[in-house]
Parts: structure tokens; sequence; C-alpha cells
């Protein structure tokens, strides 16, 4: 009789202790998952020194003990452009009229078009009036000083509603960028925290900006759902500025007469030659300017921002939609205009040589099960560190095997397109700051590391950098006194 409730016992410790036989990695996979409350960036993953010292040279670093991220600010001075930007969580009306219950900048989405001249300082202030989870402002494409890089937790703390941040930086770089927050970005972004900023260079050009960005699945050019149109004279000599603020790749062109692609990501390119009707891909995050005449035949420019259905037409008041739009034919940078010597750097003689393998599988994600995005096998948290010394070559191969495309956006620096697919670059320099990687390509890129700092390197499909497709490129010696999570809140993607 005493037998039963024995075997009984018996029966559910081995049950119990199969149990955890399987569960125990599982429960040690999710524990060792976990993000604890509060982190340094500097604390993720693990250092890839990339073949490189794994510290600065002796004469770099003896007698310091390295330097903060807060340090490296921009220039002191009197500001040639001094706006302040108020951030609002606010019902508002979209250009072409239909409500949107998100996020304003002065009052709308898209906020104020920033424009600077070449060599200006620039000074913004934000002020965040009611983000109830903070905002700051990151310049995309703009390679300012790290201080003033706008990455909530890394580079600043997040701003709080009642506070205010001030960014200063000279621009040094004409070209078409955007500014938008890096709290919370995944949301903050899609509901419209965002804004445009062109900087002239010395011969400024008659242009037209476009910011393409979807509002509760309506997209929108500058606001405007549906077919828009801006009045030009036939003959004037225009640049579009393409801006691609959602989080997939846009196809973009323009219809009605040819263009050429004058310049990408905020760098001219060289010996632009014309395109007839063919489209162009135009990563999340990044920017292109066209370059066209308004026709004099009577048929307007008409700009495609994934398809006629949303569009911009530019042209005389009365100007007829072009009668043949885009064919299927893309822009191919790899092979587009003309090639030219020096670099600045010689990227055959690379420092540090990275890679960037981007996958997908199951795990846990900060105790979350999942199919999650990973970096060279591993995910978040424990992704690489990609380390550099200020003045290094750098090499980076990406390649992507993950079943989805990513948009990569390294801040604080270009680099150039070396190859795709083992295909050497034949055309013009492409410099780029936001880089669409299809599934199933590699891409060999290379830059100059000559921006210290702690910089984010991730997936500008912002929900993918939110599920883990984001890690950081540090200098040796460069440290952050701010924090992920914490009582700021830090929240990056
Ligand atoms: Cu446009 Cu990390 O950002
Ligand atoms: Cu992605």
């Amino acid at each position: 009789m005493a037998e039963a409730p024995r075997r009984k016992r018996r029966r559910t410790l081995v049950a119990l202790g199969s149990a955890l036989a399987v569960l125990s990695p599982l429960a040690y996979l999710w524990a060792t998952s976990l993000v604890p409350g509060e982190y340094s960036a500097m604390e993720m993953g693990y250092v890839d020194n990339g073949g490189g010292p794994a510290h600065a040279g002796d004469h770099q670093e003896h007698g310091q003990h390295g330097r903060s991220v807060a340090e490296l600010r921009g220039p002191d001075g009197k500001p040639d452009v001094d706006v302040t930007v108020t951030a609002r969580k606010e019902k508002f009306t979209l250009a072409s009229g239909q409500t949107v219950d998100g996020f304003t900048l002065n009052g709308s989405s898209p906020g104020p078009a920033i424009r600077a001249r070449l060599g200006d300082l620039v000074q913004v202030t934000l002020v965040n009036e009611s983000v109830p989870e903070g905002a700051t402002l990151h310049w995309h494409g703009i390679d300012v000083p790290n201080a003033e890089d706008g990455v909530a937790g890394v580079t600043q703390d997040s701003v709080a509603p009642g506070k205010r941040h001030t960014y200063r930086f000279r621009a040094e770089q004409a070209g078409t960028y955007w500014y938008h927050s890096h709290q919370v970005s995944s949301e903050q972004v899609r509901d419209g925290l965002f804004g445009t900023i062109v900087i002239d260079g010395p011969a400024p050009v008659r242009d037209v900006i476009a910011a393409i960005h979807t509002y509760d699945d309506r997209r929108s050019i500058n606001g405007h759902t549906g077919q828009s149109r801006l009045e030009l004279p036939a003959g004037t000599k225009v640049r579009v500025r393409v801006i691609n603020t959602d989080n997939a790749v846009i196809r973009t062109g323009l219809a009605g007469a040819t263009y050429r692609v004058v310049a990408v990501d905020g760098r001219e390119l060289r010996g632009p030659t014309p395109v007839s009707g063919a489209g162009y891909l135009l990563p999340a995050g990044g920017r292109v300017d066209l370059a066209a005449v308004v026709p004099s035949d009577g048929s307007a420019l008409r700009l495609d921002a994934g398809s006629a259905a949303t569009s911009l037409l530019i042209g005389p008041r009365d100007s007829r939609v072009p009668a043949v739009g885009l064919s299927a034919e893309n822009v191919d940078l790899l092979s587009y205009g003309t090639p030219a010597g020096d670099l600045g750097f010689d990227p055959e003689r690379a420092d540090r040589r990275f890679e960037y393998r981007i996958g997908r599988r199951p795990g846990f994600l900060d105790g979350k099960p999942g199919l999650w995005w990973t970096i060279n096998g591993k995910l978040m948290p424990d992704v690489p560190m990609y380390m550099v010394s200020e003045g290094d070559v750098v090499r980076m191969r990406i390649t992507n095997t993950s079943g989805q495309a990513h948009p990569m956006h390294l801040h604080g620096h270009h680099a150039i397109v070396l190859s795709r697919d083992g295909v050497a670059s034949s055309g013009s320099p492409w410099w780029t700051d936001t880089l669409e990687v299809g599934d199933g390509e590699t891409y060999e890129i290379a830059f100059l590391a000559d921006n210290p700092g702690i910089w984010m390197d991730h997936c500008h499909n912002l929900p993918h950098a939110k599920e883990g497709l984001m890690t950081h490129l540090a200098y040796t010696g460069v440290t952050t006194p701010y924090r992920i999570g914490g009582q700021h809140h830090n929240e990056p993607e």
C-alpha cells in the first residue's frame, strides 16, 4: 500500500527532472537575454577590434583617462542659424487636411524646414513641451560632433517635458538631411517627430524639398496625401530633395522629363547621366537629389512616392500630368556616373576589418521569445561593439541572410561603397550614410574614422532596431556618462 504514493512521487520527480532538463537551457537563454533596467552602451555585447589594437596608440592614451562623449561638443560662438523647436504631443492637421494624433514640432509635422549655408554655425534648441516619454533631436546624415548626435542614453539624456536641450554644430557639407527624435524613435518618428534640414552650397539652387512620410497608413509628401501641386514656370531648373522618413524603401523618380541623380545622402555624385523614366529605390532614412528642367511642352514633372497615387506635380498652373510614368527599371548607383581617383584614404590599407552579418533566429530578446534579428549570429544585447581609433581606415562587410531588407545607418560618418555581391563599384564614388542591404546581398564599405565618439550603427526600419538590429561603433578611449534606461528612461529605439 505504501508503494503507490512512493512510485507516484518518483514519477513526479522524474517528470520534473526531465522538464527541467528541457527547460533549463531555455531558462538559461531566457535569463541571459534579460537586459538590466539601466546600463551603459559601453557594457553592451563584446568588443570586436576588427584586427586592430585594443587600445589607441600610447601617444594618445598616456596620461589621460580617455574622453567623455559629453566633451565632444560643437563649437562655441555666435550662431548663424538659431532655431527653437518645440515638441508637443497633440492632434494636428496634415497639409492636406486629415487629422493625426501624434507629435508636432512648432505645431506641425514635418517640423520646421531648417536651412543653413555651408560654414554656418547652426544652433537648435529643442524644447519639450509635452512629449511624455521625453525626446531628442538626431541630425540624420550630418556628421556632427558626438555630443550633438541626439541619441538618448548614449550621447545625452532624453529631454523630459518642461526641459530643453541645445544642439550646436558647423554646417560642413552641403546637402539634404533630416532630423528626428532618437528617443523611442520607432514610435516618435512614425508619429511625426521629425523635420528636414538643408545645407546650401556656395551657389544655391532652386530646390523643392519632398519629405515622404506615412501617417496612420496615409502616405504623404510634405504632409500632402494624394497628388499635390507646386507651381513653377516652364524652363525652371529644379533640384528635388527627396527624403524617406518612413521605415521601408520607397520607389521614387521623376516622370515628365529626363532627370539626373545629382546627390545621395548629402554627397554630390560625379558625372550624373540623364535618366529617362527609370525609378530610384530610396532607402528608409536615405535622401536623393533629383535634378530636372520643368518641361515646356505643357506637361508637369511628377515626383512619385511609391506610385503616382502619392505624387507631387511640379510645373506651370495648368500643366498636365505627364503622359508616361516611370518604367520598371531602376537606377543602380553601383555603376551610375563617373569614377574619381582620390577618396581621401585608401580602403586597401584598412586598419580594421569588420563583419556585420545580419541574420534571424528564434530566441529571447529581453526575455521575450520570438524570431529575432541577429548580428554575427548573436542576439541583442550580445552584439559586437566595433572598436576603432581615430585616424583608422575601416572596412566593413555587411551581409544579409535574414529574409528581409535592411536600410543600414551608421551615425557620424559617411562610408564609400566598394562593392556589392563581389562586383566592384564602377560609377561615381558612392558615399552613403543609409544603405539598403537587400536579403541575400553583401556590401563592402569603407570609411575613415575621423569623428571620435560612440555612434549607433543600426537598421533604419526603426521597429527592426527596437527588435535588436542595432549596435555601436566606438572609439578607443571614449566613454559615455549616459545610461540606457535609468531615471531618464532613455530608450533610443
Ligand atoms: Cu535616423 Cu539612428 O537614426
Ligand atoms: Cu531592418
